[in-house]
């Protein structure tokens, strides 16, 4: 990207380093990660026009804790540094970083702060706000030629400016979403200290993508299981504009999908020339799963089928050497989170490796957190209804048909699924709920329709708002639209006769019913 500038945050092993990536990013500029090892010609050669240090678990003064070459500060970049980055141009200019004990600066969570708003960092922002903090650390002496330019109650030396050199140091995390106007102080920092155009897009991130993609793939064969959710659709459209008939999608259609949602898939990808293989496979999966009710072994069979019948056409296709997914960053922070316990095994293609043989796994989004996701697919001309899909289980409608499967069961369940998203959707609350569908449940109950007695299912609908899906709150939906979505299923689904709305927030419920 020789021609956009560019801002190099370096990785001192902080949690949030994508965060500040990203955060950077949509202030529209064009940034890249690198370790905090990269040496200082490197550095030199990229040309930043601002350098960002990230936070970090270690302490500065501790053997062997990450540092950089002092050099760095005389380049005459811009430097922001958070929480470790900032404790180390302390260290480095001639301030001191001490271990907070408790009763002074150690400081931990929201924490209520004063900021001086003349300086750069802080200009135009309101001088009182709320900051995330997490440091055991904190800077007993400021380095020489720096000024205050925060403070909290604990703490007076929440950030440090030497505004003629460009140096900036904030103890808090400005790039998460508790510190307040925190974009604003990155954003402050980019156009204000660093001179940034914006001059970075969506769109070059995507010529950078598919450039990187052609060059490792080469004239090699390229094979991606192709689930319909948004993140295997994107990267799925990433590499076909790349590399074309090179790559074969496989959509194993199980018949477990929503209302038309395999010929949606289908019609997505229709316009680029690549092999699209859509397995049509709901009689075996309906057979494997036919008398099973069990939530845990409904998911294995799935799970199970679907990686056999993608091997099996993978098989067709002859050596593969590279395969792709569409794990996205979230779910690298996730996987790299470890113990928590199994509430339910979800079942993705994240199996898939150790079946199918080829060379190298590419993963054209690890990068992206899910709204850039999103964005990257319009910009590859993904229709709307596949870029703002919410996300749908893997194991799909399976789970949402409490006990045994039939297929008749799931015809009705799609049609009165259809009909919540479409209510939804026409009094305009999509943007304002994160899931929404609903579940045939197995009760069945008293009902009277028309002069007559019916005994029929019961339906529920479950909506929930979160920003992560590992807690979520049930969504208030208004009680009008509750009611024609609730009239409309009774009246146009057969064998439904009572609707409910399901109340409770995860914990203690989950978010799917099974
Ligand atoms: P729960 O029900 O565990 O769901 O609160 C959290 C999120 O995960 C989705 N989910 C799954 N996704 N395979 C998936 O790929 C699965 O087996 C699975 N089970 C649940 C669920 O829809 C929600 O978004």
């Amino acid at each position: 990207m020789a021609d956009k500038q560019l801002v190099l945050v370096l990785d001192f092993g902080g949690q949030y380093n994508q965060l500040i990536a990203r955060r950077v990013r949509e202030c529209g500029v064009y940034c890249e990660v690198k370790p905090c090892t990269t040496p200082l010609e490197k550095i030199k050669e990229l040309g930043p026009i601002g350098i960002i240090f990230t936070g970090g678990p270690a302490s500065v003064y501790a053997p062997g804790s990450p540092d950089v070459d002092s050099g760095i500060f005389s380049l005459g970049v811009p430097i922001l540094g958070i929480c470790y980055g900032c404790q180390l141009i302390a260290k480095h200019l001639g301030g001191r970083v001490v271990a907070a004990t408790e009763d002074s600066a150690r400081e931990y969570g929201k924490t209520e702060t004063s900021f001086d708003t003349s300086c750069r960092l802080f200009r135009g922002l309101p001088e009182q706000g709320i900051t995330w903090m997490s440091h055991g650390d904190y800077m007993e002496k400021v380095p020489d030629g720096f000024a205050l330019a925060a403070r909290s109650a604990a703490c007076p030396t929440v950030a440090i400016c030497d505004e003629s050199r460009g140096i900036y140091g904030v103890q808090f995390h400005p790039e998460v979403n508790h510190t307040e106007h925190g974009t604003d102080m990155i954003h402050n920092f980019l156009y204000e200290a660093c001179g940034a155009r914006g001059d970075w897009t969506m769109g070059d991130y995507k010529n950078i993508a598919i450039n990187a993609i052609r060059e490792k793939v080469g004239s090699g064969k390229v094979l991606l299981a192709l689930s319909g959710g948004v993140d295997s659709s994107v990267a799925a459209a990433l590499v076909a504009e790349a590399v074309g008939s090179q790559l074969t999608c496989v959509f194993v259609d199980h018949g477990l999908m929503r209302l038309n949602e395999g010929d949606e898939v289908e019609a997505a990808f229709a316009k680029w020339d690549i092999n699209f293989v859509r397995a049509d496979a709901e009689e075996l999966f309906l057979s494997k799963l036919a008398g099973v009710s069990d939530p845990e072994r409904k998911r294995k069979i799935i799970g199970e089928e679907f990686i056999r019948v993608f091997e099996a056409e993978a098989k067709k296709i002859g050596k593969v050497d590279f395969l792709v997914q569409g794990t996205i960053y979230p779910d690298v922070i996730e996987s790299g989170a470890g113990n928590a316990a199994v509430i339910k095994s979800h079942h993705n293609v994240g199996g898939l490796p150790d079946y199918v043989d080829f060379k190298e796994i590419i993963e054209p989004l690890r990068m992206l957190f899910k709204d850039e996701v999103r964005q990257l697919g319009r910009e590859l001309g993904l229709p709307e209804y596949l870029v703002m899909r919410q996300p749908f289980p893997g194991p799909g409608l399976a789970i949402r048909v409490i006990g045994e499967i039939t297929k008749d069961k799931l015809d009705t369940l799609r049609l009165a699924d259809f009909i919540f998203r479409d209510e939804i959707a026409k009094a305009g609350l999509e943007g304002s709920m994160s899931q929404y569908f609903a579940v045939l449940t197995n009760m069945r109950s008293v009902g009277v329709m028309g002069d007559g007695r019916t005994y029929d299912y019961t339906l529920a609908l479950r909506s929930v708002t979160t920003s992560d899906f590992m807690t979520a709150d049930w969504t208030r939906i208004p009680y009008d639209v509750l009611d024609r979505v609730s009239v409309r299923i009774v009246n146009e689904v057969p064998h439904i006769n009572r609707i409910v709305y399901d109340i409770t927030s995860k914990p203690p419920a989950t978010i799917e019913w099974e």
